[in-house]
């Protein structure tokens, strides 16, 4: 670079500055240095972007939970009958991720076993996958009192868990369930009708968006368009599977 060529010293500190940026995005205030001398192997923990913490380094699924679900970090852990970690095929291409645990997960510790949890099972077969070949989980491992939203803090608190989750499972495709989800994923407070309307990307992952099966149930209405919108989602799974 010269000193004749001021508008390529911009274009070089734009692009530094955007960079920083993104890590701010990504990883808030902390830096994660990669350490020098030791070739180009990344520390995978720091590049996914959360804290240097035991579960952090979980191998497997199983391992991951043992380490995390007696997580005190927000004051669910204290309300909460049972931590719902997640359940299904630990190697699905799938996921499909809802807001919270609700009455009856609490009980069981399992996600999407209510009311809510038997019109899911209908809508994958509608589109014909088993419960049992996708990964099902929650933003929050946790039921908020009384079904409430989530708040921020217990969503900063919790997501790296599911970052993990996704880094083990390495699924192709993501599907969020409801406005909640994708919002609080995406960042974002577009609407659900506006975030139904493409394909996302959730952390290098391609991510679709619907109606939360319990939303259906207090509008059937809004069957129809869930119907379209994982015959859609279906077909842009199988056309990742077949790359
Ligand atoms: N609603 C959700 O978002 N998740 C569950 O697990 C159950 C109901
Ligand atoms: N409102 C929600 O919270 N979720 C839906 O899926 C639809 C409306």
């Amino acid at each position: 670079m010269s000193e004749q060529n001021p508008s390529e010293l911009q274009q070089v500190l734009s692009n530094i500055q955007k960079f920083f940026m993104q890590e701010v995005d990504l990883f808030g205030n902390v830096m994660y240095p990669s350490e020098s001398g030791k070739g180009k192997k990344t520390d995978e923990t720091a590049a996914a972007g959360y804290p240097q913490e035991p579960w952090a380094s979980a191998a497997a699924l199983d391992e991951l939970n043992a380490r995390i679900c007696e997580c005190q970090k927000c004051s669910l852990g204290v309300t909460r009958t049972k931590f719902v970690f997640g359940v299904g095929n630990p190697h699905a291409e799938i996921v499909l991720i809802g807001e919270a645990p609700g009455a009856d997960e609490d009980a069981q510790g399992e996600p999407f076993v209510g009311r809510a949890g038997q019109l899911l099972n209908k809508i994958l077969e509608a589109i014909h996958l088993k419960r049992e070949e996708v990964f099902i989980c929650n933003i929050l491992k946790c039921r908020p009192p009384n079904n409430r939203d989530p708040q921020p803090e217990e969503v900063e608190q919790c997501e790296p868990y599911l970052w993990k989750q996704l880094e083990l499972i390495k699924p192709k495709i993501i599907l969020c369930l409801g406005r909640i989800s994708a919002q609080t994923l995406l960042k974002t407070n577009d609407s659900l009708t506006k975030l139904r309307e493409k394909v996302h990307d959730y952390r290098g992952i391609p991510l679709m968006v619907t109606f939360h099966p319990a939303a259906l149930l207090r509008n059937p209405g809004w069957k129809r368009p869930t119907w379209e919108d994982v015959q859609k989602f279906r077909k842009k799974y199988d056309e990742l599977m077949q790359k």
